[in-house]
């Protein structure tokens, strides 16, 4: 707790114990993040503001996005060769900040973002804005998973809500008091919005593009099971950087 305060104390106040310190200090005594308290969140590259109570960005995502940016900055290994506008999906988007870091380090890409909580779609836009993204290189769209996309993109990333609602008892209290139900659990062991975004997804990927899926540590083999159910063939699980298998990199 003392580093945390001590943490705040300097990233937010200059380390000057004023009364608005003291009463942050008072709301991370009371277990809400940190995250939320100093009010944002660095990820690849970016300033990722969290007024709206998103799900805080994971360092897990971040390391997975990191790598997506990569791929597509060295040539040949996406084929996001040529010159024209890479088109991103950011399915189950959050605070925006996966396809964020896309736009703001591939220049020429565009990107939708999709999510169905308007708070998400709030802070979608005040992110895009504050990382000084230009209008006409996203689209902010309310949808149920797909229900609202048509078209075909050349990448889909998508970290949907995926805990279990039996795991609710392994869940960090701060969490659970503090951070979206919706944008955590999900039913049928957490595989439900896994199953619903993999059976529809390859209908809008275009010919040898890739989709990145995150997933929970425990649920590779449910994933892989529900890849060869809706055919697909060609995809490689990856660990994070805690040694946890974490996302799928998939071809259609
Ligand atoms: C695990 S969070 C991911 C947020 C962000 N992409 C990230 O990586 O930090 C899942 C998101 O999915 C959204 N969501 C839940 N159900 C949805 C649905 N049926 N259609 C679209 N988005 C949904 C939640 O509102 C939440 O923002």
């Amino acid at each position: 707790m003392r580093q945390a305060v001590v943490w705040l104390l300097n990233e937010k106040y200059g380390g000057q114990l004023t009364d608005k310190a003291k009463r942050d200090i008072t709301r991370l005594q009371k277990g809400e993040p940190i995250d939320y308290i100093i009010g944002h969140k660095n990820f690849c590259d970016c300033k990722i503001d969290l007024r709206y109570k998103p799900l805080i960005p994971r360092d897990e995502t971040e390391y997975w996005v990191q790598k997506v940016v990569e791929d597509l900055q060295s040539p040949g290994v996406c084929k996001f060769t040529d010159p024209r506008t890479l088109y991103c999906l950011d399915m189950f988007a959050g605070s925006g900040c996966c396809g964020i870091a896309v736009l703001k380090n591939i220049p020429k890409s565009h990107c939708d973002f999709v999510d169905i909580e308007d708070n998400c779609l709030k802070q979608i836009r005040f992110n895009l804005k504050l990382n000084g993204i230009d209008k006409a290189r996203y689209r902010i769209i309310k949808s149920n998973i797909f229900e609202k996309i048509n078209g075909l993109y050349d990448l889909i990333l998508a970290n949907p809500p995926y805990i279990g609602l039996g795991e609710k008892n392994k869940v960090q209290k701060s969490v659970l008091n503090f951070e979206p139900k919706k944008a955590l659990f999900a039913k049928n062991k957490g595989l439900y919005f896994i199953e619903k975004f993999l059976k529809q997804a390859k209908n809008y990927l275009a010919p040898e593009r890739v989709i990145y899926l995150e997933f929970g540590y425990n649920q590779k083999k449910e994933v892989a099971k529900l890849l060869k159910k809706f055919n697909y063939s060609n995809f490689k699980f990856h660990k994070d950087q805690f040694n946890k298998w974490r996302f799928v990199k998939i071809r259609a």
